[in-house]
């Protein structure tokens, strides 16, 4: 089965918040999210990802509604484990969210949940969420403690860190491949759809074809980045055509 691609537009919203925060609903206010998730979907992505923060520095509530409300393909909501989050994603009804570590200082997410010491509150978390017919993915370091530790809670699938891969230098990418491997292959094992994320490119992601059972990419940074050279359908139509060339050739 081909590799497909989650689009996360956050920073679709944090070019719009940089100069209408104050004013997100003004008909002024540019560029738009909508408008963006419909582009990637045009381009070919599989799935949509907001975070809504609890700081709002991006996507607003409102945004995530209205996306949910226009697109077709599935809605992924990263969000932070409170009680405030799990409100959110219960009235929006996302297709799956995904469970990530959140603190105010950080510039993006910077490093997986680690649900081995959060068991309780992940747990929990997940139950509900899953009740409501919502599934969980779980966005953890390629760590195989965290791997076993996500399928006992009962997660559907999670989503492998792949920031230390990204960040890797010449010296040390192997060994971030490795570990890669080494967490989708217990992933797979233990039944858990394994997704990867953070970091990836039109660079390296050629080379996360030496990690197995992987489904799903998530992308952001690098597709938004593109996007202001060949516009966004064009730049996710090039990350899925990078995707499909190397899947096929497996
Ligand atoms: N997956 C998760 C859980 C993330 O938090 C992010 C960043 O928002 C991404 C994927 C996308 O990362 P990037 O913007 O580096 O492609």
């Amino acid at each position: 089965m081909s590799l497909l691609l989650g689009v996360n537009v956050d920073h679709v919203a944090t070019l719009r918040q940089a100069r209408y925060a104050l004013l997100p609903d003004s008909p002024n206010a540019e560029p738009c999210p909508v408008q963006a998730s419909l582009d990637a979907i045009a381009g070919g992505a599989d799935s949509i990802t907001i975070h809504v923060r609890g700081d709002r520095r991006h996507m607003q509530e409102a945004d995530a509604f209205r996306i949910k409300d226009a697109i077709k393909v599935p809605l992924n909501l990263e969000m932070g484990v409170t009680a405030e989050m799990i409100a959110i994603a219960l009235s929006l009804q996302p297709e799956f969210v995904c469970l990530v570590p959140e603190t105010r200082e950080e510039v993006t997410t910077e490093g997986g949940l680690d649900v081995v010491s959060r068991r309780r509150d992940v747990g929990d978390c997940i139950r509900v969420m899953q009740k409501a017919g919502i599934r969980v993915s779980l966005f953890i370091d390629p760590e195989i403690e965290q791997v076993r530790c996500a399928a006992e809670l009962g997660a559907e699938m999670i989503e492998l860190h792949t920031g230390c891969f990204g960040n890797a230098t010449p010296a040390t990418v192997d060994a971030e491949i490795e570990r890669l491997a080494a967490a989708a292959r217990v992933g797979h094992e233990v039944g858990l759809q394994v997704n990867a994320g953070h970091g990836i490119n039109y660079l390296n992601c050629r080379l996360l074809e030496a990690v197995s059972y992987l489904t799903e990419y998530n992308i952001g940074h690098s597709i938004v980045a593109r996007a202001m050279r060949v516009g966004l359908e064009q730049a996710v139509r090039e990350m899925k055509a990078l995707m499909e060339s190397y899947s096929s050739s497996k």
